[in-house]
């Protein structure tokens, strides 16, 4: 069968990177869409159970950082366009771990880059690397009312921001020195279905459900500014189709939350949802040392990609935590599979 488009969905098997293909394989059937990841621990098949018999879905077991390897997958697919996801993504494993960052973020983006400039060979007509960045490159915000907008330069604090920061900053370089379509994204914290349970809101739901304690870092005072997941992929859509070569936007929902206000939300929710009585579960919280070089406050100003391309989150943050907590008591048999590591099962499972 001819495909209309040919589309590397890099982490295809991680928690955006989930939501990303699942959009395009039911929205775009014309398109095929081969979801590239070498399964991390954070990579997970039972995320696309839903998708992965579609006729136009195609999963590949490999490192970003084998160049040889995803050269082949660029040729044997004749691939005009990439989304980038791939990446080791926890800030707390990037202070234990700064390596395997770089190796990934850096040198694995820069394996994605060379491919797609073998591949293409000069011939860019109709051809897009789309690069997903995080809003941690900014580095952080007073409390001040300002917001990080396209403009505020990098000042990255974490080994991982630091290795997300260079993977821009390469991409961009593929552009001003070979001419290469591209276009980087910077979006601010995803929550939803599916994210594995080290990041803040699955781990603290699932602590809650088993009565254990939630680590607060430090006073719990830091800001976040969170975006529901389908939003981040609906953004992604609109972008890959319609953003302009070489530009950059900013992703987010205006909706800041200090850590210790959310954390609240999240236990009333899940007792309400379980049962029982209300602030049942505040006693979980439990003060623990802080992060190091903790960044106090994000805020995105996605007012451009407003304007220019019309894109606005669909959801409410009440209804999209509410959703995503129902989701998480409603699917103890995915998160039970997560924290024994049965899911790392699936792939020889399925594809052996
Ligand atoms: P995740 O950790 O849930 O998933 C990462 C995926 O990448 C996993 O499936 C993993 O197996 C895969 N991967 C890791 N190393 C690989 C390698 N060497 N080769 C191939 N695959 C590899 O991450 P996420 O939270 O879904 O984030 C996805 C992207 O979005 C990242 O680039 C991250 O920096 C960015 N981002 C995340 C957020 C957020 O709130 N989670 C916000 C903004 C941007
Ligand atoms: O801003 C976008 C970024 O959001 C992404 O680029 C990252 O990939 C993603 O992991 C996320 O980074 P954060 O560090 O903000 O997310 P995390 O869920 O780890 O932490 C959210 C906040 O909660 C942060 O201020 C640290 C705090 N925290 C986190 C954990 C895991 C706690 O207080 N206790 C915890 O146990």
């Amino acid at each position: 069968m001819d495909f209309k488009r040919n589309i590397i969905i890099t982490g295809g098997a991680g928690f955006i990177g989930s939501h990303v293909v699942r959009l395009f394989v039911n929205k775009y059937p014309a398109y095929r869409i081969i979801n590239v990841d070498s399964l991390t621990y954070a990579g997970n098949l039972a995320n696309l159970t839903d998708i992965e018999q579609a006729p136009n879905y195609v999963f590949e077991k490999a490192d970003i950082c084998d160049f040889e390897r995803i050269l082949s997958i660029y040729t044997q697919y004749n691939v005009d366009g990439v989304i980038h996801l791939a990446a080791e993504s926890h800030v707390d494993r990037s202070i234990k771990d700064p390596f395997t960052f770089a190796q990934t973020n850096v040198m694995g983006t820069l394996s994605m880059l060379q491919a797609a400039k073998a591949h293409w060979n000069g011939e860019y007509t109709d051809k897009l690397f789309y690069h997903i960045s995080t809003d941690e490159v900014y580095g952080t915000l007073e409390f001040d009312g300002t917001f990080f907008t396209e403009e505020t330069s990098y000042d990255p604090h974490s080994p991982y921001s630091a290795s997300k920061a260079s993977s821009d900053h390469f991409v961009r370089a593929f552009h001003d020195t070979f001419g290469m379509p591209i276009i980087v994204t910077n979006c601010s914290n995803n929550y939803g279905p599916y994210q594995f349970p080290e990041k803040l809101i699955p781990l603290f739901i699932n602590n809650i459900r088993h009565g254990k304690s939630l680590p607060v870092y430090g006073a719990g005072e830091n800001v976040r500014d969170w975006l529901y997941v389908v939003d981040h992929a609906r953004a992604i859509d609109v972008i890959f189709h319609q953003g302009k070569v070489a530009d950059t936007y900013n992703i987010g929902g205006f909706n800041e939350w200090k850590n210790i206000d959310l954390i609240k939300v999240i236990i009333k929710t899940v007792d309400r949802l379980l049962g029982k009585e209300e602030g049942a579960s505040l006693g979980l919280i439990t003060y623990v040392t802080d992060r190091a070089g903790h960044d106090l406050r994000y805020a995105i100003d996605s007012t451009k990609l407003k304007n220019e391309l019309g894109w606005e989150p669909s959801l409410q943050f009440e209804e999209g935590i509410e959703k995503t907590v129902a989701w998480y008591l409603d699917n103890q048999a995915w998160m039970d599979n997560v924290t024994s590591g049965g899911y790392q099962e699936y792939y020889e499972k399925m594809y052996k």
